[in-house]
């Protein structure tokens, strides 16, 4: 590389205070990452510093979530996937937790036909035999009513933890050497990926964090092995299209070598 080009690239972060329009006109769609995977954190700090109760924190966190549900599914990426309740949310004040459910519940009966509409495949990972009989009800509902349509593919983690899911992933490996089906000797990382909970969707190749917490907070441990993070300091209340956009355009001047070398 030249020394106008090592410039240059010195410049990669003049972008930050770009448009939308910028972002739109700059991102090479025929390369963007297949699966998108994004931490909504800060709701509960963006309300306190506003004087308002957490839960309100939590509603306009629902409105960001519209936003990049859309943005996402315009701009053509396959794959989004949410964390909206962790395994350890359950530690949270009681009146917390249930706002929480309400709102999950609330949101998928009320947005479920403008999705279906938009063609988006709606999928949830986590242990949701735990929630409560409205929320899988709902649940089901939205699952079944968009299996088939081949537009983004949204997936929402509820109750959803890392290690359960990997421990999820072993007990069925187990039943299938029981049931003499499989083999201990032909384990590999084939067998583990096909038995975890989004099974067939390839790895996130970024995974966003919001609130700028440096943590990976139990969340998709085996599926994040290679992804791409892309850590805001920006509150999920306050997360903007743009925000998703400058996201995609930064992961695009990335290097990927997954431990391999750099190509010339
Ligand atoms: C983290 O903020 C956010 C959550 C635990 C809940 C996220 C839920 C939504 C945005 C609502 C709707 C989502 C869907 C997909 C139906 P926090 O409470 O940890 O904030 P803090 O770190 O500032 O306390």
């Amino acid at each position: 590389m030249n020394s106008i080009g090592k410039f240059l690239k010195s410049l990669r972060c003049s972008f930050l205070n770009e448009s939308e329009d910028f972002f739109l006109k700059h991102i090479d769609k025929s390369k963007l990452p297949a699966h998108v995977a994004i931490i909504m954190d800060g709701n509960g700090r963006w309300a306190k510093k506003r004087g308002f109760s957490r839960i309100v924190g939590h509603k306009v966190g629902t409105e960001t979530v519209r936003k990049v549900v859309k943005i996402a599914a315009e701009l053509g990426v396959r794959y989004l996937t949410l964390y909206a309740f962790s395994v350890e949310n359950w530690q949270r004040p009681k009146g917390e937790i249930s706002a929480l459910m309400d709102l999950f519940e609330e949101m998928l009966n009320k947005e479920i036909d403008e999705l279906n509409k938009n063609d988006v495949r709606i999928m949830f990972i986590g242990s949701l035999s735990e929630l409560s009989h409205g929320l899988q009800a709902s649940i089901n509902n939205a699952s079944k009513r968009t299996a088939k349509n081949t537009g983004l593919t949204l997936t929402i983690g509820i109750n959803y933890g890392g290690r359960t899911e990997i421990v999820d992933c072993m007990k069925q490996i187990a039943r299938e050497i029981e049931e003499k089906r499989l083999s201990s000797r032909e384990i590999d990382e084939k067998i583990i990926t096909k038995n975890l909970y989004m099974s067939g969707i390839p790895d996130p190749d970024l995974l966003i964090r919001t609130s700028g917490e440096y943590r990976v907070s139990n969340f998709l441990l085996w599926e994040i092995a290679y992804s791409e993070i892309w850590i805001t300091s920006v509150l999920w209340p306050d997360f903007k299209r743009k925000d998703f956009l400058k996201a995609i355009y930064d992961f695009q001047r990335r290097k990927r070598r997954f431990g391999g070398l750099e190509e010339d």
